[in-house]
């Protein structure tokens, strides 16, 4: 019996209920892969990282979009990513050093994505007031017009050819492969989208509501689900909930069928942007503002693990100096302490007179280490001034600046003063 038990308690992921921190900015979008193994998240700070669920720590940082990565996906073989910039970024899970393709599809944001069920194809919505659909192999996409203004939801129905959007023109369009499109008008400006394995349709209004139709598009429901904006929606892998969440935080459950709201988390407050449920239905991520990803029992509500509201001031000792308020974008993946501390970046520590990718006990990317550069006041001001994929080509530290010099100045004084041996 102890034996068992103990076996058990092996058996169960350690660290598997603990929040994924490494994202120096908002966590825009958010999916797992099919076996529940590894997640993708997209940033605010234009970064993309691929997640194994069970250590809870970041694989590698996907550099590739100019701005936010406002959706993410998985392909049959990999990963796809897509920005601020337009483009769409294809990913091999065997190789995440650098995209296999980048494709510049739209002339405005890309706000959502989708991939089809047989994982050929990838429809895009954009706030250039198109879709697309590119071919996950290459070739032309093929181009959906109609929408007034942005579109900020798309998916496809099971059929994997028949394409849904959700513009802020407050109408759904179902497009079928030929012919004009099938126009829903809705009473509020849509945000988001979801299709469910069945066919149904979910989307969230600018106004908090939820509309609801059935697998042929009709039957319309309409219901209050938050007081803000809605900014994410997602069914279960079932169908049978819908998770929403909000500008303003709040994340609520409903049942599909009763359209009733099954219970509400209890969040930090602040935004979330993006959510994904375990493909067994029982865990729900929740990506949001304070740069983290939660995870939440999916059955009654409970936060797995500690709810650890983070700012980043509270990360590490400020000392009110400018360049520790200019720090607190680096917080999040650098600490300034000798304890190696896993963050997605290595610890500051002693980094004044180090030579670049030496600090013991943490992976660097590979060749890091091979640039000339000893780490002065100097070389970290021009680091933030270039942004590290000019100055440090190659490496996984997400593309970032500080773009005015008494702010570079500033931060590496701070960092002097702060990450000095003691
Ligand atoms: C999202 C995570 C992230 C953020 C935010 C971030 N970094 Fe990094 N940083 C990294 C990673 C990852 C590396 C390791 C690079 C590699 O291995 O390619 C790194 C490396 C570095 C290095 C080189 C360290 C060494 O040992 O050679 C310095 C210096 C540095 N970062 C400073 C900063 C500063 C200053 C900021 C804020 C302006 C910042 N970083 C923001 C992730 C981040």
């Amino acid at each position: 019996m102890r034996a068992l038990l103990l076996a058990l308690l092996l058996a169960t992921p350690a660290l598997a209920q603990g929040e994924l921190r490494g994202h120096g900015g908002p966590v825009r979008a958010l999916a797992l892969t099919p076996d529940g193994r590894e997640a993708i998240t997209g940033s605010f700070d234009s970064s993309a990282i691929v997640w194994a669920l069970q250590a809870g720590t970041a694989r590698a940082v996907l550099r590739a979009h100019d701005g936010a990565v406002n959706a993410v996906s998985v392909t049959p073989n990999g990963f796809v990513t897509a920005g601020e910039d337009g483009r769409l970024a294809l990913w091999s899970s065997a190789d995440l050093a650098k995209p296999v393709r980048i494709d510049q599809i739209h002339t405005a944001p890309i706000a959502a994505l989708s991939v089809s069920p047989d994982g050929t194809q990838i429809a895009t919505a954009s706030w250039d007031s198109s879709l697309a659909v590119t071919p996950l192999n290459g070739g032309p996409p093929r181009r959906y017009e109609g929408h007034q203004g942005n579109v900020n939801g798309v998916g496809f129905m099971p059929d994997g050819t028949t394409l849904v959007s959700a513009g802020y023109d407050a109408t759904l369009r179902i497009w079928p492969t030929q012919g004009a499109p099938r126009i829903i008008k809705l009473d509020a400006p849509l945000n988001t989208l979801s299709i469910a394995k069945d066919g149904r349709i979910a989307a969230g209004g600018a106004d908090g509501s939820l509309f609801l139709l059935d697998a042929q598009a009709n039957n319309l429901r309409r219901i209050e689900a938050a007081e803000s904006p809605l900014i994410a929606v997602v069914f279960s892998p079932d169908s049978t909930r819908i998770a929403t969440a909000s500008s303003r935080g709040s994340v609520t459950l409903f049942d599909t069928a009763s359209g009733k709201a099954l219970f509400t988390l209890n969040g930090p407050g602040l935004p979330v942007w993006s959510l994904a449920f375990s493909p067994d239905g029982k865990v729900l991520f929740t990506g949001g503002s304070d740069r983290l990803v939660r995870r939440w029992n999916a059955m009654n509500g409970d936060h797995l693990g500690p709810i650890v509201i983070e700012k980043p001031a509270e990360m590490f000792v400020s000392d009110g100096s400018h360049g520790a308020e200019v720090f607190k974008a680096c917080a999040v993946c650098h600490t300034l302490t000798p304890d190696a501390e896993s963050r997605a970046g290595p610890t500051l520590y002693g980094v004044i007179g180090r030579r670049i990718g030496t600090a013991s006990g943490y992976v660097y990317s590979a060749g890091f280490g091979s640039h000339d550069i000893v780490w002065t006041k100097e070389t970290i001001a021009k680091l933030f001034e270039l942004g590290p994929s000019t100055y440090t080509p190659g490496t996984k530290m997400p593309e970032q600046r500080v773009g005015a010099a008494e702010d570079r100045a500033a931060l590496v004084d701070f960092i002097e003063k702060a990450a000095r041996p003691r």
